[in-house]
C-alpha cells in the first residue's frame, strides 16, 4: 500500500488497479501483506476489535452461537473502516448506522455501496412507507421464483420458442424487458426506473438488456438473483428491427415504445384500455428513453396502488433510485476514493453542474459571474474580498466548503477556482474548487466514461447543495433525485446578462426536465 506516489488525475487519485476497489481497507486484513508496518496495524487492530468484540459481548444479549462469529469478523471489518473515517473527515456519527446495517447484511464484498451508501451522502427524514417495503419484498420473492434459469422461466421461455399460444398459464411468470437504449446514462437510469415501477405495478418480472456497461456499472439489486436478461434470449436478434413490432401484440409477447417523439398510437400506452390489452402477454418489451414515471400517475387503473405505495408523489424516484441503482465495486472505488481525497474534509460541499459548452467567450464570463452571484446572493458561497488582502493565516474562521464542479469543459473550473485562489474571502472560509473529468464523457460509451458518469452523478448526489445551469438535464435529473436534493437552477441570462433573481430554488427532489414531453392518457382527443 505505497501512497507516496499520487497521481495527479484527478479522476482517479489513488491508482489501483484491484478490482475489488473501494475495498482497499478490507484488504488490509488479508494475510499476503508483507511489511512489518501492516502486521503491527494488524496486530493493533485485532487486539483493539477483540476489546471490542468483548465489550459487546458484556453489553449485550448474548448472541446465538453462529452469528457470533460472522459478527466478530464484522466488527474486526468495521473497525478499520472507522478508523479510516475518522481519521478522514468527520463521518464518525454515522457509524451506528453501518453497524446495524453491516450485522445483519450478508456477501457484503460483492457490492460495497449497498453498505457503505449513508456515510456519504446525506438522509433524508423521510422514511419510504410500510407499504412501498412490503411491495419491494413481494417484488423480490416474485423475482426469484421468475428470475432467469428458474424452471418457471424456462417454461415461460418454452412457449415463446414453440410459439406455443395456448391458453392457461404454465407458470404465472410475467415479463418485462427494458431495451439498453445505449442513451445517456442518466437517461437510461430514468427510463430504467420507471420500468421498474411498471414492473412492481403489474406484477412483472424486471429483466434488463445488459448492453456493453449496465453490468459493469450496477450491482444486482435483487437478492438471490439476477435482474440481466440472458444473452440467448430468442427475440434478441430482433430488439432493433422494425420485424418486432409487426409480430407483436399477442399473449406471447409484445413490443411497446415509449419515447419521447411518441407517435399518438404510442402514447395509448398509458391508457387503460391498453393496459388490460396488455395483461394477457407474458412478455412485454420496452423500448423507452426517459422518465414515464409520472405518466404512470395518470393512468387511472394505476392511480389507487401508487397512492398507497408512495403517500408522498414527490419521492417516488428517490425511494426507487436509492433501493435500485448501487454502483458496482469498480465505481464505488472511483467515488469514494474521490470523495475521500477531496471532499470529506470540508464542511460544506457544493455540487454544481455545467451543461453549457464553453463557445463563445462573452457569454462565458457572463455564466461564472452568474454562478458566483447565485452563490453568493443566497450565501451558498463566501463573496472574495478583492481590495485587503489579508492572508488566511491572519483568519480566525477556518472553515471550508468543497465545490464539486461537474461539466464537459475546463474553463468554468478553472475560472471558478481562480476566483477563490486569487482573493481571499470574506468570511475568512477555505474554499477549494474540483472537477473530475475533463473529457465529453457523456458522448461515447466506453466503459470508463461511463463509470466516470456514473461517479459523477454520485458524487453531485453527495453535495449539501446543488446548483445547475438548467433542470433540462438528465445528469442533474438523477444527482438531485437520488440525493433527494432541492436544486438552484440558474435563470435564463438575457443577452448574455444576467439579473436578478440570478436562480431560484427547484420546488421538487423529483426529476422535472422530461416530465412535460410526455403525454397522459387523456391526450388523444381525435
Ligand atoms: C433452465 O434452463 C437452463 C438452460 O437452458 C438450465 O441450465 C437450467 O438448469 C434450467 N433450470 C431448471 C431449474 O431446470
Ligand atoms: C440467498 O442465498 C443464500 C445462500 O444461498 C441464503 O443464505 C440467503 O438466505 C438467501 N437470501 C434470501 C433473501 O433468500
Ligand atoms: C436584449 O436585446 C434586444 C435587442 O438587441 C433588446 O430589444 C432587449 O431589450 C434586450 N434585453 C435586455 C434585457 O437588455
Amino acid at each position: 500500500m505505497k501512497r507516496g506516489k499520487k497521481s495527479s488525475d484527478a479522476g482517479d487519485p489513488v491508482t489501483n488497479s484491484d478490482t475489488r476497489t473501494g475495498s482497499s481497507e478490507l484488504d488490509a486484513m488479508r494475510p499476503n501483506l508483507s511489511s512489518m508496518k501492516s502486521m503491527g496495524l494488524l496486530l493493533a487492530v485485532l487486539m483493539a476489535a477483540s476489546v471490542m468484540f468483548s465489550l459487546s459481548v458484556v453489553l449485550r444479549d448474548p448472541p446465538s452461537d453462529d452469528v457470533v462469529e460472522t459478527e466478530a469478523a464484522s466488527r474486526v471489518i468495521l473497525f478499520r473502516f472507522h478508523q479510516a473515517i475518522d481519521s478522514d473527515g468527520g463521518l464518525s456519527e454515522k457509524k451506528e448506522q453501518l453497524d446495524d446495517v453491516l450485522v445483519h447484511g450478508f456477501d457484503k464484498e460483492s457490492c460495497l455501496s449497498k453498505y457503505e451508501a449513508s456515510l456519504y451522502r446525506k438522509e433524508l427524514p423521510f422514511k419510504q412507507s410500510s407499504y412501498l417495503d412490503y411491495r419491494l419484498k413481494k417484488y423480490e420473492d416474485l423475482h426469484r421464483r421468475c428470475g432467469p434459469f428458474t424452471r418457471s422461466y424456462n417454461l415461460t421461455l418454452d412457449k415463446l420458442k414453440s410459439r406455443d399460444r395456448s391458453d392457461g398459464e404454465v407458470s404465472g411468470c410475467r415479463y418485462v424487458i427494458w431495451l439498453n437504449s445505449n442513451d445517456e446514462l442518466g437517461n437510461r437510469m430514468l427510463s430504467l426506473a420507471s420500468a421498474f415501477l411498471y414492473a412492481l405495478l403489474t406484477n412483472r418480472v424486471l429483466l434488463v438488456e445488459p448492453g456493453v456497461d449496465m453490468a459493469d456499472l450496477f450491482c444486482e439489486p435483487f437478492p438471490n438473483t439476477s435482474w440481466f436478461l440472458p444473452l440467448e434470449f430468442p427475440l434478441k436478434s430482433q430488439f432493433n428491427g422494425q420485424s418486432l413490432l409487426h409480430d407483436s401484440g399477442n399473449s406471447l409477447f409484445a413490443y411497446r415504445h415509449v419515447v419521447r417523439d411518441s407517435s399518438d398510437q404510442q402514447k395509448l400506452f398509458f391508457c387503460d384500455e391498453s393496459q388490460v390489452l396488455l395483461e394477457e402477454t407474458q412478455w412485454l418489451i420496452l423500448k423507452t428513453d426517459s422518465f414515464f414515471l409520472p405518466s404512470l400517475f395518470s393512468t387511472s387503473s394505476f392511480e389507487q396502488e401508487l397512492e398507497k405505495i408512495f403517500p408522498e408523489k414527490e419521492m417516488a424516484f428517490y425511494f426507487l433510485g436509492q433501493y435500485l441503482f448501487h454502483p458496482t465495486n469498480v465505481v464505488w472505488g472511483l467515488i469514494t476514493r474521490y470523495y475521500h481525497a477531496y471532499l470529506a474534509r470540508a464542511e460544506q460541499k457544493i455540487g454544481i453542474y455545467i451543461g453549457v459548452s464553453e463557445s463563445g467567450n462573452d457569454q462565458f464570463q457572463h455564466l461564472v459571474d452568474q454562478i458566483l452571484a447565485c452563490g453568493t446572493k443566497h450565501k451558498l458561497l463566501p463573496e472574495v474580498e478583492k481590495q485587503r488582502h489579508l492572508p488566511s493565516s491572519q483568519v480566525l474562521n477556518r472553515k471550508s466548503k468543497a465545490v464539486f464542479i461537474s461539466s464537459a469543459s475546463p474553463g468554468y473550473f478553472e475560472s471558478i477556482r481562480d476566483v477563490y485562489w486569487e482573493n481571499p474571502t470574506v468570511t475568512g472560509e477555505i474554499i477549494s474548487v474540483h472537477k473530475p473529468s475533463h473529457k465529453e464523457f457523456q458522448k461515447t460509451q466506453r466503459n470508463m466514461e461511463s463509470r466516470r458518469a456514473w461517479a459523477e452523478i454520485y458524487l453531485l448526489s453527495c453535495t449539501d447543495v446543488l446548483v445547475g445551469t438548467s433542470l433540462w438535464s438528465s445528469v442533474m435529473d438523477v444527482a438531485h433525485g437520488l440525493g433527494g436534493l432541492k436544486p438552484w437552477v440558474l435563470n435564463k441570462a438575457e443577452n448574455g446578462t444576467a439579473y436578478e433573481p440570478y436562480c431560484v430554488r427547484a420546488r421538487s427532489m423529483e426529476p422535472c426536465s422530461q416530465t412535460t414531453l410526455f403525454h397522459s392518457c387523456k391526450v388523444k382527443d381525435e
